[in-house]
Order: structure tokens, then sequence, then C-alpha cells
């Protein structure tokens, strides 16, 4: 139900993100409706944004559409308009054919344009000048990922009185690959506009501040950077934790630290005890022929997840009869994403050239060797398959967090099944007793394969077990409440250094 009302009451929480926890989908008869869009963010944020006055700015998925504020389950929605060239400029190309592979180590090449740049600043300020107006004197505003790394800055200029935090959901390269960047020094003084920034591991928060030392000089104590303050900015007044650095200069402090993002692990584990889920999960079993053993992956058909060396080694294997396609099963759920960007287009015939032949040599009209599904599933669905397989595997060449690999884990409430990890994640920070692997390593990630798929069963146990105690214990309820625990403190002028 829309509540125009919305827009002109202030809140003490505002979380802003580029994508809205539901999508507006129009069906073919012109009707529209909400749905709740991909990714753990929603489930994160939702019990907080219920029990606190707060509201959400961001995009609704569909271009051209200026729709009212409204309330999506108990939820209050600021969405943010984008026009057809804003999706193109600022969000297909500025955010995911720049920041996106140049953020994931250049897997792709990043295409550097000065129209998409500017696309991106004009954005960034839209989202800041709704949170700016929708903000309550004071209030904590949250932003999220890497399309709006200008809003902190730009929301600080024009309401110096919010605590702002910023939390970046993908991985910030190494100063070698960052300087790349035409806009390097812009996106460093946008971040900096908040008071916490956060992120997936600790190696990408020293990446910041080193990127920050060598752009701007600033100085950095662990976890702590000194922004000088500019004194004829009649803002400058306002700032909280202001101190002086060792030449005696005015500095605000800003925190920037890792906080690694979970899931949810009761719903999973709430799902995986239902009957009708585990009994799916038996069928799907059958529907692939019984095979002894069931593989999975699930990944947005994206580069980053190294799909393509995924099936290389399943392929070889094959092909080497180490493994026998009567056996062994491979499920990939490759969820579609992003099409309209070339690179994914490529990716998608790749990927689906390679299935095509692992199936057509390898494959028998009763055993399919890869069940390939490029569709998105609901989540009881996504729980069935992950009970159904007896090997997770996550070859992702560069991953902020891959919630996937926890959702795996806290689904196991057998304590079965093998996790496969590529190191290039950051679950691998956490996951140490899953079977970590370099997914370039083709012939170290077959071996991997192979002991995964032989592990006797006092094995997996055990390190299922020690896998299930950290997703249950580190879930996202904590991840969020750390975070805004941070940010509260940090508006009292008080910055937390360690992982709590
Ligand atoms: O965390 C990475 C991220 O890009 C999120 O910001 C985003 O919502 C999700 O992956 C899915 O991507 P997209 O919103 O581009 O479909």
């Amino acid at each position: 139900t829309a509540n125009p009302d919305t827009a002109t009451d202030a809140y003490d929480l505002v979380i802003v993100s580029n994508r809205l926890p539901v999508d507006r989908v129009v069906d073919e008869s012109g009707e529209a409706s909400w749905r709740p869009s991909p990714g753990g963010l929603v489930a994160a944020l939702e019990p907080m944004m219920r029990s606190q006055d707060g509201i959400w700015i961001g995009w609704a998925g569909v271009a051209d559409e200026e729709i009212e504020p409204f309330e999506a389950g108990d939820i209050n929605i600021r969405p943010v308009m984008l026009t057809e060239q804003d999706l193109q400029e600022y969000y297909e190309g500025f955010s995911n054919d720049t920041l996106w592979p140049l953020y994931h180590d250049v897997i792709a090449q990043p295409s550097y344009h000065r129209e998409w740049w500017e696309t991106y600043v004009k954005v960034n300020r839209r989202f800041a000048d709704a949170a700016a107006e929708v903000a309550a004197q004071g209030a904590v505003v949250w932003v999220h990922d890497y399309q709006l790394q200008l809003v902190p800055a730009m929301l600080r200029e024009v309401r110096p009185d919010l605590v702002i935090g910023f939390f970046n959901h993908i991985p910030f390269p190494p100063y070698g690959i960052y300087s790349q960047l035409p806009w390097r020094r812009q996106i460093i003084d946008g971040l900096l506009g908040a008071d916490v920034i956060g992120f997936q591991r600790v190696a990408d928060a020293g990446n910041f501040s080193r990127a920050v030392r060598r752009l701007k000089g600033y100085e950095t104590r662990g976890p702590i950077i000194e922004v000088p303050i500019d004194t004829d900015d009649p803002a400058s007044g306002s700032h909280r934790h202001v101190t002086t650095d060792r030449r005696g200069g005015l500095v605000r402090t800003v925190l920037a630290r890792a906080f690694p993002i979970s899931i949810d692990a009761d719903q999973y584990q709430d799902l995986a005890r239902r009957p009708e889920i585990q009994a799916r999960a038996r069928e799907i079993r059958q529907e692939l022929g019984n095979p002894q053993t069931v593989m999975l992956g699930v990944d947005r058909l994206d580069y980053t997840k190294g799909i393509g060396h995924r099936l290389k080694a399943f392929g070889e294997l094959l092909a080497e009869g180490r493994l026998n396609a009567e056996e062994v099963t491979l499920v990939q759920v490759a969820s579609p994403s992003r099409e309209r960007v070339e690179t994914y287009r490529q990716l998608r015939d790749e990927i689906e050239l390679t299935v095509g032949r692992i199936n057509g040599d390898y494959g028998s009209l009763g055993h399919t060797a890869v069940a390939y599904l490029h569709h998105g599933y609901p989540r009881e669905e996504m729980v069935a398959l992950y009970l159904a397989a007896d090997v997770m595997l996550v070859t992702a060449l560069r991953d902020g967090m891959n919630l996937v690999a926890k959702e795996y884990v806290a689904t196991r409430i057998d304590e079965d099944g093998v996790l496969v990890l590529s190191e290039f994640t950051g679950a691998s920070d956490e996951l140490r007793q899953a079977l970590l692997i370099n997914p370039h390593d083709i012939e170290g990630l077959k071996e991997t394969i192979l002991q995964a798929v032989a592990m006797p069963k006092r094995d997996r146990t055990r390190r299922m077990r020690a896998l299930r105690r950290k997703v249950l214990t580190n879930d996202v309820a904590r991840w969020s409440a750390s975070f805004l625990d941070a940010l509260t403190r940090s508006a009292h002028g008080d910055h937390p250094l360690q992982n709590p």
C-alpha cells in the first residue's frame, strides 16, 4: 500500500542500496507487483528495520518509473528513479563494466568511459539527496556497496549532523590494480565521507588504507584513518571525533575495518528440517538417476565465479576415467545476471558451449554429466538442492564473501556433505575446515574433487561440524548488530578497533 506521507517523515535509520529489498515486476497484461529481490541484504536488515523507525532507499529494478514511497511488509520504502540511460551508464556501465571487473582483480578488462563516470556521479547525488531528505536530525545512514561509493561524502556535505556508515560487499583491490581507475581519488574522497567503512576481509580494509595513504597522503593508525579538516568549510565545526594529528593539525577519524557478512543461518536450518523439503531432496537425486555422488555449483552467471574452471576440472576427470558420468553428476545452477553487459553474454556462450561438449562426450540417455540450469530458484528449492548434494563446489576466482558456501553449511543439519572452497573468497577466511583450493590450479582442483568424493563419513562429519559452529555463531544478525554498534559508538566519539 502506497503511503505518500512517508516522504515527509523523518527517520532515525536510513538504509541506502542500489537495489531495494523488493523488485517491481510487470507481467504481460501490464499488471505490476512486487517480489523480494535476490540477495541476503533483506534478510540481514529486515529485523532491525522493523524494530526501528527506518526507511530503505533504492532502485526498484525497472527503468523510467517514478514510484511514490510505500510500505512493503512493514518496511518503509523510498524508490529512486533510474532512467534507461542511467541504467546503461551508471548500473551496467560504470558499476558493472568498470568497478566490478576492476575490484575483482581485473579477471575481465574494465572499461573506462568518461560519460559513465559523469552519470555515476549524477546518480550517486540523487541517492544522497534522497537520503538527506528523509533522515532525521542525527540519524544513522547506512550506505551499501560499490554502486554508491560517492554517497557518504555527498551526504556529509549537506547533512554533517548524520552518522554515516558504508559497507563494501565486494572485494577492495590491491593498490596496483585500484590505481588504474582514472577517478581513484574521487572514489576515496567519496568513501571517506563515512564515519565507519566496512569491508568483507581484513585484506580488503588493508588495501583501502594503503590506497588512502598513497593517493591522499593521510595518516593511518591500524584501522583508523585521519582525514584533515578544512577549517574554512562552514560544516567543519559539526564533525564528530575531531582530534589533532602528529603535526597539530585538526583531523576527523574514520574507522575502516573488516565486518564479514553472513546469512540467516536459522532460516536455512529450519527449512532443512521440513519433511517436504527433505522429500524434495530425495526426489532430486532420483530425477538425476540416483547417481552415487551429486556435486553442486550455485552461482550468479558471473565470470568471477570460476564456473569455467570447475567445468574444465570435471570434464578432464571424466576424460581421464577418474570419474564416471554413470556415477557422478554435477548440477550447475547459474542464475541469470546483468544480461545486457557484453562480458556476461560472452561468458554465457562459453559456459553453455562447454556444458554441451561435456554432455555430448560423456553423457548417456540415462545419465547427464552436467545438469545445467539457467534459472533462479526459491529458497526452498535451493535448500533441497544443498541437502541433495554430497559435494559443494565453490571455485570463485575472486568473491567478496560467497554466501552460497555458508548456505550449504547452514543447511547440512545432518553434519554431512563436503565443501570445496576457493581461497579467493572472503568465506575462506572463516571456513578453514572446508577443502580449500586454488581454482587456477586445475590439477590441484581435480585432486581435491576426488578427495571430496572419496572422503570417509567420519572426516566429513568432523569437518562439517566445525564449519557449522562458525556459520551458526557468526550469523547475519550478529553482522548487522556489530556494524551498527560500531556506527553508534562512533557517534559518541568512540571507535571499536577489534572485531567483537
Ligand atoms: O554484493 C554484490 C552485488 O552486486 C549486490 O550489490 C547486488 O545486489 C548483487 O550482487 C546482485 O547484483 P545485481 O544487483 O547487479 O543484480
